[in-house]
Formats: C-alpha cells, sequence, structure tokens
C-alpha cells in the first residue's frame, strides 16, 4: 500500500459558526479561525475540515449552497479563505472543503432559473417527473421527514429531494451538471485546499423510479468520473459521508485501484444506539461488545483492501462522552478511554471540535430552543403522529444534532470566550469544560488527544499493523492487538463504570506504557473506564 500522508494524519473538523466569532455578532467566523491556527498546531492535527462556509440563506445550517464560490458573508470573504489556506499551510496544516454536491439550495440560480423556465438548460440539472393523479411520483420520504417530492404548480412537475424541500437534488445523470461541479471542484483546488469531505456522496447514484436513493448503479462510475476531472491528479484527500456503506461497499470507494476516494465516513459504529430498521430516534440500550464486533470487523476487512476513517463525533452526531461514555462523575476518564480505543486503530481519525476538552451535550426544555431543522421537522411529524412532547424532547436531547454544535468553550467567561455577544446558540456551561483550564492541566483529556495523534505519526504498527481482536469474556472490557514488524501493540479499554478483570498474562510481558488514563500499576484488574495502550516484548 502507499503512504500518503493522510494515512498518518489526524483531521480536526470546524463547524464554523460555532468556533469563534471575532466581529461580535454570535455568529464564528473565518478569522475566529485564523485565530486559533496556533492552538491547533499545539494539538497536533494536520488538516482542517471545514463544515459549508459558502453562500447559503442557511435552512440546514450551509449545507443548502446557493453559490459555491462565494463565501457567505456571517462568515467572511474570500479574502479570508486565502488567507486561511495560506496561514494554516505554513504549519503543515491542510484545509478540507465541504463539498455538498448532492444538492444545491433552492436558491441557487441554477434551481431558480429551472423553476421559473421549463426551458431553461438547469431545469435539466434537477430531478423532475409528471404526476397524473396528484399524487407524487412515488412515496419516497426525505430524510427530514415528509415526501421527497415537492410539487411546482405552475410546471405542473414535482422535483425530487432526499432533504429538506429548499435542497433540491442535482440530477447527477445529466453531464452538463457534472461538468459544472468539477469546474466549482478545480476552482477551488486550484486555490490550493486539501481536500474534499462529499457530504451524503452515496445519494448520487440514485434512481428515484427504481426508488434507489444509497449506491445505485451508477455511483462508483460517477466518482470515477469525478476523480479523473478534478482531484485525481492531486496530492489529496477525500473522504465520502456514506451511511450506508458495508465493508464491501467502502472497499469499492476506498481501493486504490479503483481511483475514487481515500476513504467513506461509514456509520454502522453510531446505528448501534438505535432500534433496527427504525429512525434515529428510536433509541436501543448500547452494549460495548457489540461495538468492538463492528469495529473489529471493519478493521479487518478493509486491511489492504480499502482505508477506514475513524471517528467518535461530528456536527450531526451528539457528543460521544455523553453517549458511549459517562458525562457526569466519569467524563474525563470515559472520554480518555474513547479516544485510547479509536486511536491505536488503523484509519484516519477526525477530531470534531470541542471533542479534545470532552464538551458534552446540552439539553434543552423544549421545542422553542432547538435551531436544527433535523429536529424540528421530526417533532412536528412525531406531534401529529401521536408522540407525547416530553418524549420528543427526550429522544432530542439524547440524539439531537444540535448537542454538537453549540460554541466551542474557549474559557470560563459568560459567553465561553466564544463571543461578547448574544451566540446564535447558547454555549452552557463552561466553567469547567474549557480549552483554557484544558491547557493548564497536564492530565487533561486534551493531552491525551495530543499525545495519541502524536503516537500515530511515531509507531508504523498504528498505521500499518495487522489487527487481532482479544476476547475478554463476559465483561465491558474491550481488547486488541496490533503487530508490525517487531512491534505489538495491545490496547485494553474497560467500557463501564464498574471494575473488572483482564486476564491476559500478557500484562507480565509489557515493554513499555505508551499511555494510561490512571495514575496507578497496571494489574489485572481495571478501575472504572481504566484503559490503557502497551508496546509489548
Ligand atoms: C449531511 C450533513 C448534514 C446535512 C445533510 C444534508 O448528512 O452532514 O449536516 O444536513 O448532509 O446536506
Ligand atoms: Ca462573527
Amino acid at each position: 500500500m502507499k503512504t500518503n500522508w493522510w494515512k498518518k494524519a489526524t483531521i480536526y473538523q470546524i463547524y464554523p459558526r460555532s468556533f469563534q466569532d471575532t466581529n461580535d455578532d454570535g455568529i464564528g467566523d473565518l478569522q475566529g479561525i485564523i485565530q486559533h491556527l496556533d492552538y491547533l498546531e499545539f494539538l497536533g492535527i494536520d488538516a482542517v475540515w471545514l463544515s459549508p462556509i459558502y453562500q447559503s440563506p442557511n435552512e440546514d445550517n450551509g449545507y443548502d449552497i446557493s453559490d459555491y464560490q462565494v463565501i457567505n458573508p456571517e462568515y467572511g470573504t474570500m479574502n479570508d479563505v486565502e488567507t486561511l489556506i495560506k496561514k494554516a499551510k505554513k504549519r503543515n496544516i491542510r484545509i478540507i472543503m465541504d463539498l455538498v454536491v448532492n444538492h444545491t439550495s433552492s436558491e441557487h440560480p441554477w434551481f431558480q432559473s429551472a423553476v421559473h423556465d421549463p426551458k431553461s438548460e438547469f431545469h435539466n440539472f434537477y430531478i423532475w417527473r409528471k404526476s397524473y393523479d396528484e399524487k407524487p411520483p412515488n412515496d419516497l420520504q426525505s430524510n427530514f421527514g415528509g415526501s421527497a417530492w415537492t410539487y411546482v404548480p405552475d410546471l405542473g412537475e414535482y422535483y425530487f429531494h432526499l432533504h429538506a424541500k429548499e435542497q433540491p437534488d442535482l440530477n447527477w445523470e445529466n453531464p452538463s451538471m457534472r461538468q459544472e461541479i468539477y469546474r466549482m471542484m478545480n476552482f477551488w483546488i486550484e486555490k490550493g485546499v486539501g481536500g474534499f469531505r462529499l457530504d451524503v456522496i452515496d445519494l448520487i447514484g440514485k434512481e428515484p423510479d427504481q426508488s434507489i436513493t444509497k449506491n445505485g448503479p451508477k455511483l462508483h462510475e460517477l466518482l470515477q468520473e469525478m476523480n479523473r476531472c478534478t482531484f485525481g491528479n492531486y496530492d489529496l484527500v477525500t473522504v465520502g459521508e456514506t451511511w450506508g456503506a458495508t465493508p464491501e461497499i467502502a472497499q469499492l470507494y476506498s481501493n486504490e485501484s479503483r481511483d475514487e476516494l481515500s476513504m467513506v465516513f461509514q456509520f454502522e459504529h453510531i446505528n448501534l444506539d438505535k432500534q433496527v430498521g427504525k429512525r434515529k430516534w428510536d433509541l436501543k440500550e448500547l452494549d460495548p461488545k457489540e461495538l468492538h464486533q463492528v469495529f473489529s470487523k471493519w478493521q479487518t476487512e478493509l486491511a489492504d483492501k480499502g482505508w477506514n476513517s475513524l471517528f467518535w463525533n461530528n456536527h450531526d452526531l451528539p457528543r460521544i462522552i455523553s453517549r458511549w461514555g459517562n458525562d457526569q462523575e466519569y467524563r474525563v476518564l470515559s472520554g480518555k478511554m474513547l479516544a485510547i480505543y479509536l486511536y491505536f486503530l488503523q484509519g484516519t481519525p477526525y477530531l470534531y471540535q470541542g471533542e479534545e476538552i470532552g464538551m458534552i451535550n446540552y439539553p434543552v426544555e423544549s421545542i422553542d430552543e432547538v435551531n436544527d431543522i433535523e429536529s424540528r421537522r421530526m417533532y412536528d411529524e412525531r406531534i401529529n403522529s401521536g408522540y407525547t412532547k416530553e418524549e420528543i424532547i427526550a429522544s432530542i436531547n439524547v440524539k439531537g444534532r444540535d448537542n454538537g454544535r453549540h460554541p466551542m468553550h474557549w474559557d470560563d467567561s459568560k459567553q465561553a470566550g466564544f463571543t461578547t455577544s448574544i451566540p446564535w446558540l447558547p454555549v452552557g456551561d463552561s466553567s469547567e469544560i474549557n480549552v483554557a483550564t484544558a491547557l493548564e492541566d497536564q492530565t487533561s483529556l486534551f493531552y491525551t488527544y495530543k499525545k495519541l495523534i502524536q503516537f500515530r505519526k511515531k509507531f508504523p504498527v498504528i498505521t500499518e499493523g495487522s489487527f487481532e481482536s482479544i476476547s475478554t469474556g463476559d465483561t465491558a472490557i474491550l481488547a486488541y492487538i496490533r503487530r508490525y514488524k517487531e512491534e505489538t501493540l495491545l490496547v485494553v479499554v474497560n467500557f463501564s463504570n464498574e471494575s473488572d478483570h483482564f486476564l491476559l498474562d500478557s500484562t507480565q510481558q509489557i515493554k513499555e506504557i505508551l499511555i494510561h488514563n490512571y495514575e496507578k500499576e497496571i494489574s489485572q484488574t481495571l478501575l472504572p473506564y481504566e484503559s490503557y495502550a502497551v508496546l509489548l516484548k
């Protein structure tokens, strides 16, 4: 396998709206990111994935783009982006753009032209169907609830959208549309970006008439074409968001010989907290063993055949410590446990802003406090189908996307150092959880992440080694071994708030302790969330 830069890299995701406000409008901005480049360099990350900063009416906080080559004035100017790319580069940090090309905003000039003039060349940039019985062409549903078809009376046609009706899907069957997208991507490549994160990319091969949305028949052909026409000739990283990927499918995207993407985000571990076949709101009890099975499967099945991404968090997910860890008594210990478990696996880790200081969920009491379009649409839908407010708010507090979108905690001041005015979304309690406090404390979660990021560069066993899951019987302890040449690495984590035993006698063969989240000897008893990684003799 080739050793591309992104195989040893850690990528930090920034949700610009919530990172740092510098002009007191309560909204994070590009200057705010520039201001914290030293912090990011100190953490040791190699690249920043920027959630969308393009012009947008913000129905879905920037994932509804009305101009791909204009910067949303709330965030700054093209000049700011150029400065960011340049200043980041000086610190060996690359900037990865979020590419939302499954759909545009309904305010994009292409869609405006398509909807006002059926003869325009842009009409066919989108997906239109006639209907003869006043019903949508079929019963495909949007990911945000309701029909995926919206009727335009003046045209007598429906258009297709897998998200909000303000996010019409682009027609990837149309070669002229594709060329426009490739032109736009090359515009960004010429600006010197480090790569792309491709939003819901598994949807672009859809066949709506066949009710196929994910993983459509032409998907991989389309990605090969995109690769050839854009990033294929550059040393860029590309990561596709693919909720529907199995390891077999992920191989298609990420096998080097196929010239598609560097890797994909798969969500099998994330989906373990919901009932099978139900929506994300329908929760299920968590089972660490199941989680371990999923990671083991992906480690084994992509080894030599593709490349994994590794993540616990992003802007669509609740905070991991609140979900799989313990956000009360064991916030820091469980945060370290989650980090240690993930960062010795093969793949490229993605760290989401605030994760490095152990930020947690932000519970609300009523729907008025919720910003996210997905939660709000689900709320209306479920109220109409008889759920109680309490039930719905409870599920939003566990899974709602706002949980991960509250502004970054820089210090313990009133607005957490994020803004001096009123933030677009409340900052929550930053008295304990904030960057300033974390930086002062050598035992904080921040320094665990910093160390893990360094290890990934230092020990080839992490990027190259084989993977073997270790059986731990009937306990919540998860363990695995990685091997490469002379190096053998053992990782053991206690995924619970109770002590338990790990009976592998390799505890006697420790050559070097790389990391351990308790200040005590390693023994066969693991305290709550106790975790370590060691090199074996
Ligand atoms: C992706 C984004 C999410 C957005 C959706 C529609 O899942 O991560 O934030 O709402 O696509 O663009
Ligand atoms: Ca601002």
